[in-house]
């Protein structure tokens, strides 16, 4: 029973998530079934994680395949085929040049921030330029590129030379440039901080400013990534290439994994001894990580072609209720609702009628579904958010 299962983790858990009163036990497609056997359309995807949904065929048979072999890790002292292929098929996808696998998107970015200050500690340059509304996870270095107060809130201090610029805003990063510029992180799609898109101008103009101070620009596609935007990758919008992109979430189809993917020059920062991770490649995670990747094409256009279905729904609903919605915004299926109420009534109002949404930053509803979801899906989230959005006005 979900109150059961509430209840000892309460009992049991630390006290760092505010988490609703549901426990998920099992799943099919786009939909998950609590403990007391109740269905919803989910809409959160584990945050952006879940792209092929649930139960997906192909990812049963290759983690069976990997029970089967008896080998579930091997740690980097060697090889596995599934991470070495896994690699292979990433920077395929990509156009990169070498892979450095891990097990989170907060390590994803540990390990570009190393990158940027070895590369960087050789010609004097230490700085390196976020963003403000950016999110980049929770570990000291993601947490200090993190241009977010209320996350360094109580934990100072924290890493020292990052300098925060204001995002879309290119004379903002242009005043706080200088040799002593290591790196740019910047998300090319703002998540945590509220589903913001870069402009395209902003990209070209932080490739230009990287390249005039030899600077490295990695791109934080942790959440963005992997398919979500309509592309395969988010910098595919942007016609440029960053020199590091980092990922998790979608990469190991429901496993933990993280990966820094170096373009060009950044490949051969790191020498060994430099970065490591016990897990990283993990046999399991990376047999996943190649039905993934074996699947990006198929799943980036039916996120292009489903994100611009969902996206004409919200946009509908930013018309038909001007009081609650002020916008409708995001790339193909990362899209967020700007509320002037708080995000949690609606969500709670739609978890009540079969719909799980999640929160992005204070004001925004977000929707970040499997990427094989349906029109017939899309319909049905967008009635049960219009429900909830008509009751919510109605008070
Ligand atoms: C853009 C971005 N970067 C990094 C992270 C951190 O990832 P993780 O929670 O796997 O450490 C997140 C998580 O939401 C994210 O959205």
């Amino acid at each position: 029973m979900n109150d059961d299962i509430v209840k000892l983790g309460k009992e049991n858990y630390m006290n760092n998530y505010a988490q609703f009163p549901i426990a998920i036990k099992s799943g099919k497609g786009v939909t998950v079934i609590d403990e007391d056997g109740k269905s919803y359309l989910d809409f959160v995807a584990g945050i952006a994680v879940n792209a092929l949904g649930y139960g997906d065929e192909d990812e049963k048979k290759a983690l069976f395949d990997v029970i089967s072999s008896g080998v579930l890790h091997t740690s980097n002292l060697y090889y596995n085929s599934h991470a070495v292929h896994a690699a292979a098929m990433l920077n395929k996808a990509a156009g990169s040049d070498a892979v450095f696998f891990c097990n989170s998107g907060a390590e994803a970015n540990e390990a570009a921030l190393k990158m940027a200050r070895k590369y960087g500690s050789a010609k004097g340059k230490t700085e390196i330029i976020s963003f403000m509304h950016s999110f980049h996870g929770r570990t000291y270095g993601a947490v200090t590129v993190t241009g977010q107060e209320k996350y360094h809130k109580g934990f100072a201090p924290m890493l020292p030379d990052v300098l925060y610029a204001e995002f879309n805003d290119l004379s903002s990063v242009e005043a706080l440039a200088s040799d002593k510029t290591a790196a740019i992180i910047v998300e090319p799609l703002q998540g945590e901080g509220g589903i913001i898109p870069a402009e395209k101008s902003f990209i070209e103009g932080l490739r230009s400013i990287c390249d005039k101070y030899d600077a490295l620009l990695v791109f934080d596609e942790v959440q963005c990534g992997m398919g979500r935007t309509g592309k395969p990758f988010c910098f595919m919008h942007y016609g440029i290439k960053p020199d590091i992109m980092t990922l998790a979430k979608a990469l190991g189809g429901g496993l933990p994994m993280g990966a820094a993917v170096a373009f060009g020059k950044a490949k051969d920062i790191f020498s060994p001894g430099d970065h490591a991770a016990t897990f990283g490649g993990n046999v399991a995670s990376a047999a996943l990580a190649e039905v993934v990747l074996s699947k990006l094409d198929e799943l980036s256009q039916n996120a292009d072609k489903m994100g611009k279905y969902l996206g004409a729904k919200l946009d509908n609903l930013k018309e038909k209720y001007p009081k609650l919605v002020s916008d409708a915004r995001g790339l193909g299926l990362m899209r967020g609702l700007d509320l002037t109420i708080p995000p949690r009534d609606v969500i709670s109002k739609c978890m009540e009628k079969g719909l799980l949404v999640c929160s992005a930053g204070y004001t925004v509803l977000r929707f970040v579904p499997p990427l094989i979801v349906t029109e017939s899906d899309i319909n049905k989230a967008v009635a049960i958010v219009d429900e909830s959005l008509a009751e919510l006005a109605s008070h």
